[in-house]
């Protein structure tokens, strides 16, 4: 037998008897794919491990506490042989031999009529890998290979396009603050299959390198808008493209949805009927300022943070932000598109009553290569800016989080 190589099947289990022989650390790894498969499944076993004791007693497996006695894989479509007994492995082996039962032994690849393979699931695949006979088999190996078949279908390095299933319409992706590594990996796969994709000038650009020569790379701040605001020409492309039948993915940077206006685009594109699936994506509002070595929350110094937009000055009529009720917060003031702005903010929360000394860092371009920090307090802010030529994207925090943090955290002024 061991001269060929094993054929691979898929056994569908749901409602069928499979029996598992030993209660121990074998069981434990295998069950849980068992009770996934549906499988009516019956442990044989004098002692269990807490967490296959705990299967049994949430009804996911049915247990008989006691050995193995001849006549347990009566009527087992597949069993699992994995007492510490050697004796009665090999004796239970002999029994699905007489009764034709598949069966995988953990301690005797040689003697089992099954071998288990490595498996690993990514969007409606099952991959399982198993080596070729059993003179080859090193578990370790064929564990590696699934892994990399797994990851590289996760983050989109083995790009392997849906033909049947492709998702339809727009993907709207948080692309994650700029570094290429902080992307979900959702994100990273819907790119990966994209025939077009419209980014922002914030995100992960350099994935954008990465994408294969078809794939059509759409600039959002270059389409012409004519008498189109620009923000309407960016939904006006995403419906033309998914009309044609193409997939799109709108990449944004951050989160679609903490000012990244994705909420008008989904709206777009339900209005023409277009299926939109929105990935959410790492903000920078908390990285960017982790990056830099800053928490936005800290125990005993934060106990809130509050996110806001510094787009417009506080006394201008547009402002939504209620910026004396933020002066009055002695959590961490999180703002971001606020650069221009800063000096405005700055006297507006110190006349509000928030001390003139309270610590400002403002990061530039966080978790790219270009990343800076420079440190402030209200009172100095303004002319830091100026004298620092900071420039955005820049995450400005206000609080005394600014001053927790490793002593090694970058600091590029004080
Ligand atoms: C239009 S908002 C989009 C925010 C994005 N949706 C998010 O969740 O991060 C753009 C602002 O986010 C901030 N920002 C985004 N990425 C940044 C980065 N890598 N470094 C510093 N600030 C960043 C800046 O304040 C920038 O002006």
């Amino acid at each position: 037998m061991a001269e060929h190589p094993a054929y691979p099947v898929g056994l569908r289990l749901a409602g069928r008897r499979v029996v598992v022989l030993g209660g121990g650390q074998v069981a434990q790894r295998r069950l849980p794919a068992l009770i996934a498969a549906g499988a009516d499944i019956h442990l044989v076993s004098p002692q269990a491990t807490p967490s296959v004791e705990a299967m049994a007693d949430a009804g996911e497996i049915a247990w008989t506490r006691r050995p193995y006695e001849d006549g347990d894989l009566a009527d087992a479509w597949y069993a699992l042989i994995a007492t510490s007994d050697q004796g009665a492995n090999t004796a239970a082996s002999a029994e699905a031999e007489r009764h034709r039962v598949w069966c995988v032994r953990s301690d005797d690849a040689d003697a089992a009529t099954a071998w288990t393979p490595a498996t690993g699931h990514s969007e409606g695949v099952t991959v399982a890998v198993l080596t070729t006979d059993a003179r080859g088999r090193d578990p370790r190996h064929t564990a590696a290979i699934r892994d990399a078949v797994v990851e590289g279908l996760r983050d989109g390095t083995l790009v392997a396009p849906h033909h049947r299933t492709r998702t339809p319409g727009v993907a709207l992706v948080g692309g994650g603050p700029g570094d290429p590594d902080l992307i979900t990996v959702r994100g990273r796969r819907l790119l990966a299959e994209a025939d077009v994709v419209i980014a922002d000038r914030l995100g992960p650009r350099d994935l954008l390198a990465e994408l294969p020569p078809h794939v059509e790379v759409i600039d959002a701040a270059k389409i012409p808008y004519g008498r189109y605001m620009a923000q309407e020409a960016i939904n006006n492309a995403l419906i033309e493209h998914a009309k044609q039948g193409k997939s799109v993915v709108r990449l944004k940077g951050g989160d679609p949805f903490v000012f990244g206006r994705g909420m008008e685009e989904a709206q777009a594109l339900a209005e023409e009927g277009i299926a939109c699936t929105v990935v959410p994506g790492i903000s920078s509002s908390i990285s960017v300022p982790g990056a830099a070595g800053i928490p936005v929350t800290h125990r005993g110094v934060a106990h809130e943070f509050t996110v806001v937009s510094g787009h417009v000055a506080p006394d201008d009529e547009r402002s939504l932000v209620d910026w004396p009720s933020l002066a009055r917060l002695t959590g961490t003031l999180v703002i971001l598109m606020g650069v221009d702005k800063i000096g405005r903010i700055a006297e507006t929360l110190v006349a509000h009553g928030k001390p003139a000394d309270t610590p400002v860092a403002l990061v530039q371009e966080g978790t790219t290569a270009a990343q800076r920090r420079v440190d402030a307090t209200l009172a100095t802010v303004a002319e830091t800016v100026r004298e620092q030529d900071v420039k955005p994207p820049a995450v400005i925090v206000v609080g005394e989080v600014v001053n927790v943090g490793v002593q090694s955290s970058p600091k590029t002024s004080e």
